[in-house]
């Protein structure tokens, strides 16, 4: 079993602490284990150059342009020779912090089904377990978990088990909550567990009924507006995109029943319908006519000019 833990809080802070907590249960059975802070390394942002996208269609990988200009690269073929990674970050204006963001959004230049495709990489069954540590209640920290979930499908880990660390202010505030340590050391366990069951008989170990949405276990739903084939779901979760509408519960509240049709958007199940949406919209902006609009109008724009900094 090779476990990763990727942080990106204070060093000494709790994000490391909890992380460290989870971690040391999956070395003491038996795994080889990894630990980096994000801040101890240089990771560019995307440009949003689109160049390893543009190797998707073609079957060839597209190395992303920064590939050798930062530590990125390095540190996700680590993380890609995996089995199961915890992310633990700090939650910041809501969601998670930059650091972790930037790290995440490059991963498109690594889209894992892509790499498996290609034999760029082995084909495995990667899990992972989420920690969002903050300093206030899930109500300041509402974007945090699902911010974090968002970021799993460009790499398909398949997420086992996710907290939410509260109320922590200071660096190290966490040694005076045990019970946030204990539910660290759950998720390290639920991470053995799982790595220890054959992958079709793997499942979600994080608390019962944890979050709003029964697949993902985000709490957020929101209202479904028309997707671009036409498509619409009354409600959907803005994490995963499965859809389904809200019923009563039978305890005073609703639930989110995913409809008949409501994994066909899941992202984590397949994102085909979604590449040919991309498509449809690149050939609308490469049909002549548009060039044209576009090329004549471009001027117009660039001609523009405001004083910068
Ligand atoms: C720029 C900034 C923004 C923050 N925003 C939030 C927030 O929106 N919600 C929250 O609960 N905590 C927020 N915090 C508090 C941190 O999440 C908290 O201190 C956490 O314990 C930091 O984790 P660490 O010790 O691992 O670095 C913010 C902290 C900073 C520095």
């Amino acid at each position: 079993m090779k476990v990763m833990g990727i942080t990106a809080g204070r060093k000494g802070g709790n994000s490391e602490i909890l992380l460290k907590e989870a971690l040391s249960v999956c070395r003491e059975n038996g795994a080889e284990v990894l630990m980096i802070n994000l801040t101890d390394y240089k990771i560019l942002h995307c440009t949003g150059c689109e160049a390893c996208t543009s190797g998707f269609t073609k079957g060839v990988r597209v190395p992303c342009v920064l590939k050798d200009k930062d530590d990125k690269d390095r540190l996700t073929i680590k993380m890609l020779e995996m089995d199961a990674v915890i992310f633990s970050v700090p939650t910041y204006d809501l969601m998670p912090c930059s650091a972790y963001l930037a790290f995440a959004q490059r991963n498109l230049a690594y889209e894992v089904s892509f790499l498996q495709h290609v034999g760029a990489i082995e084909k495995k069954n990667r899990i992972a377990g989420i920690i969002s540590v903050g300093g206030s209640t899930r109500s300041w920290q509402s974007m945090a978990l699902e911010g974090m979930g968002a970021t799993m499908f460009t790499t398909s880990f398949r997420v086992i088990d996710m907290m939410l660390a509260k109320r922590l202010n200071r660096p190290a505030q966490v040694l005076l909550r045990p019970e946030f340590l204990r539910r660290a050391h759950r998720l390290g366990e639920n991470i053995v567990k799982a790595l220890n069951t054959p992958i079709e008989d793997r499942k979600w170990l994080g608390d019962e009924d944890f979050g709003w949405c029964p697949v993902c276990h985000s709490n957020a739903i929101i209202k479904g507006e028309e997707r671009w084939d036409g498509l619409r779901y009354d409600y959907e979760c803005q994490v995963c995109g499965s859809g389904g509408t809200l019923e009563p519960d039978g305890k005073g509240g609703y639930k989110f029943v995913i409809a008949e049709n409501g994994l066909e958007r899941n992202r984590f199940l397949g994102n085909e319908e979604h590449l040919t949406e991309i498509g449809a919209g690149m050939a609308f902006f490469y049909e002549p006519e548009n060039q044209k609009i576009v090329r004549e109008q471009l001027e117009k724009y660039k001609a523009i000019q405001f004083p910068a900094l």
